[in-house]
Formats: C-alpha cells, structure tokens, sequence
C-alpha cells in the first residue's frame, strides 16, 4: 500500500465540496460515471495529472479523457467540425468520447494529451458527475480508476481494492449503470478507436456513413489499446459451451445451468455490460478462494452493445506477455 490515506467520500453535500476542494488543491478523486469510475484530477494542473499516471502505473505515453459538463465547456478546449457537432449534440451526455483537434493555449496540461495534438473529450450522463464538472468549472482529465492493466471499476469498492494508499479520495455513487467505457471516436477520419457503451450502429446512423476500423482504418488507434488490458487474475477462455471441471464458468443467457455467475440470464445485452467488469473482479475472488485454474465464457452475440463486451473480453484473453509496462 502506498503511503496516502484514501478518503472515502458520499454524494451528499460534504462529500461532493471536498471533491472539489481536493481536485482545486491537486489532489486524486475517483467518481462514478454512467460508464465505469474515473480517476480525476485537473487537467490544467501538471503536477496533478503526473500523479494520475504515477498511481495506475500508465506509462505516460497513454493519453487521458478530460471530462467537461457541457458542450460550451467542451469547445474552449477542442475544434468542433460539423461532424464533431452533429456527434455531440445527438449524443452527449453519454457514453461517447470525441477525438479532436486541441485548441493549444487553453491551459491543459501537454501530459493529458501525451504530446498529440488531439485531445479526447466526453460530458459524462451521470447527473452527479456532471454537477462536480460544472461546480470545479473546467476539465477533469480521468482515465479509468484501475492499476493500469487491470479491469476497469463499475463501483467504489473496485476502485478501493486497486488504488486504495495510491489516491487521496473515492466519491462512492453506488454502480456504474452502463457498465462499460465509453465509444472513442475520431469524427475526421471518422473512425472508431474503441468499441463502448454506445453502439457504433447508432454513431454510423447520425453521421449518416460508416466509421473505418480495425483493417480498414489507416491504423488509427488509440494509444492504450494494447492487447492484454482488463486481466483477470486466472487465463481465461471464449465462446466456451460446455466448460471443463477446472474452469469458472462465466454464463450468457438462459442456456448455462452450472455457470459460476451469469452476464444475463435472459440474454440482454445492457445487463451483461453493466455487469461485466464487477462479475470479472468477482471471479478473481473466487478464483483466489478456490480450486479453478481458468475462467471460461459463453459465447456472447456481437452485436450493439455485445461489440465493446466481446472487445473487452478479447482483451482480457489475450496473452498476458502484451500486457502495457
Ligand atoms: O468511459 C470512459 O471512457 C472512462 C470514463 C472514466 O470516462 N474513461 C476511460 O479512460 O476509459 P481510459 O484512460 O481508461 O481510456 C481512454 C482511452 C485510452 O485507450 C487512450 O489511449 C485513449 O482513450 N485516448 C485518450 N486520448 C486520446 C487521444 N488524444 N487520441 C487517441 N486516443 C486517445
Ligand atoms: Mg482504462
């Protein structure tokens, strides 16, 4: 454990003005978006944001999300094209990150960016996040509040178990509702740099044409998208129907009598998200109490929100030997 006392803060009155007394002194607080629990700091505070990387263990070529409260707030820091526009305004608040030009001199720290000259940007749906972003009144950079490597946290005591001695607060809002982290596009290309919790479906329907990705992309990508992210403890296997006596079976839908802990019983996509990265963080439990030597999950469709799951998992079944340093 590392040497400072972890705060653990509510959403009340007290707990959102120490929050932001914390972020305006410098200092680390985890809070809860729709999507999973961010690790925030000031974006315009270079100290503050080399702590974030230094507290996850992220390699500081890996840059961060800064999280505003509204578009007005979004525009001082980045150049909207009219795609960027039609983008935010279909959908933000929500699970969507934007990829756009930085508008330089506006006071964020060159750290959050790792030196590009595209900044990320997201307004949260999360009422309560968005209340601490307009009350702090500038940009939050966050990135998601795990050790770097690691799976991303949907609640507070997620957070406590991996950074607890490494930051000074954990505002505790109950669970993520959307479970997974948010889209990442680059509207200029327009590309998709990671699958999340809002369906590329509808992005493509309110640009009105595809977003290039994977092989069809010219490589874009964002920079912490290596290979073996979000790892569990125990190796881990896909699309597994009848599972061995040595795995923990992770279940999808009603066809999975004897599975450990199940995404959906009814085989519903948003509550396999919300449920994915806290059944994941149960399993590592299980699996340091018991016997199991892996961990197997049933197939689960790719479509909407099954994309982000099923890229999430991949991940997390990579070979451990890419995981970032
Ligand atoms: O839902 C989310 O997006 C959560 C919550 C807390 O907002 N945040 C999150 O942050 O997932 P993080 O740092 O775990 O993932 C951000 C991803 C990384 O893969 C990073 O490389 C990419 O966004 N990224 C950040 N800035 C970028 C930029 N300027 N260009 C390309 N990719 C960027
Ligand atoms: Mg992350």
């Amino acid at each position: 454990m590392g040497a400072i006392r972890t705060e653990m803060l509510l959403p009340d009155q007290a707990g959102t003005r120490r929050a932001i007394a914390l972020w305006r002194a410098g200092a680390l607080v985890a809070f809860p978006t729709e999507t999973v629990y961010g690790l925030g700091a000031d974006a315009s505070n270079a100290a503050a944001v080399g702590h974030i990387f230094r507290a996850k263990g992220r390699p500081t070529t890996n840059p961060l999300i800064i999280h505003v409260a509204d578009i007005a707030t979004a525009q001082r820091y980045a150049h909207f094209s009219d795609d960027a526009q039609r983008l935010a305004d279909a959908f933000w608040p929500g699970p969507l990150t934007l990829v756009l030009p930085v508008r330089e001199g506006e006071g964020l720290s060159p750290l959050v960016t790792a030196g590009l000259h595209d900044v990320a940007i997201r307004i949260p749906d999360s009422t309560l996040a968005r209340d601490l972003l307009a009350w702090f009144g500038g940009a939050i950079a966050a990135p998601s509040a795990n050790p770097s490597g690691r799976i991303s946290p949907t609640s507070a005591a997620h957070v406590r178990a991996g950074l607890e001695g490494r930051i000074e607060a954990i505002l505790d809002a109950g669970p993520c509702t959307v479970g997974v982290e948010s889209t990442i596009v680059k509207p200029e290309i327009p590309a998709l740099l990671r699958p999340g919790g809002l369906p590329v479906a509808a992005i493509e329907a309110a640009l009105g044409k595809p977003l290039s990705h994977g092989a069809n992309a010219s490589k874009p990508t964002s920079p912490g998208q290596m290979l073996s992210h979000y790892a569990p403890r125990l190796p881990l296997r896909l699309e597994v129907t009848s599972p061995d006596r040595s795995d923990l079976w992770l279940g999808f839908g009603p066809a999975c009598d004897g599975a450990a802990l199940n995404l959906s019983p009814s085989g519903d996509l948003h509550e396999a998200a919300s449920n994915l990265f806290a059944h994941l963080h149960r399993l590592d439990t299980l699996a340091a109490a018991g016997t199991a030597r892996s961990i197997a999950v049933a197939p689960i469709p790719k479509s909407g929100l099954g994309q982000a799951i099923n890229d999430r998992l991949a991940r997390a079944a990579a070979p451990r030997d890419q995981k970032p340093a």
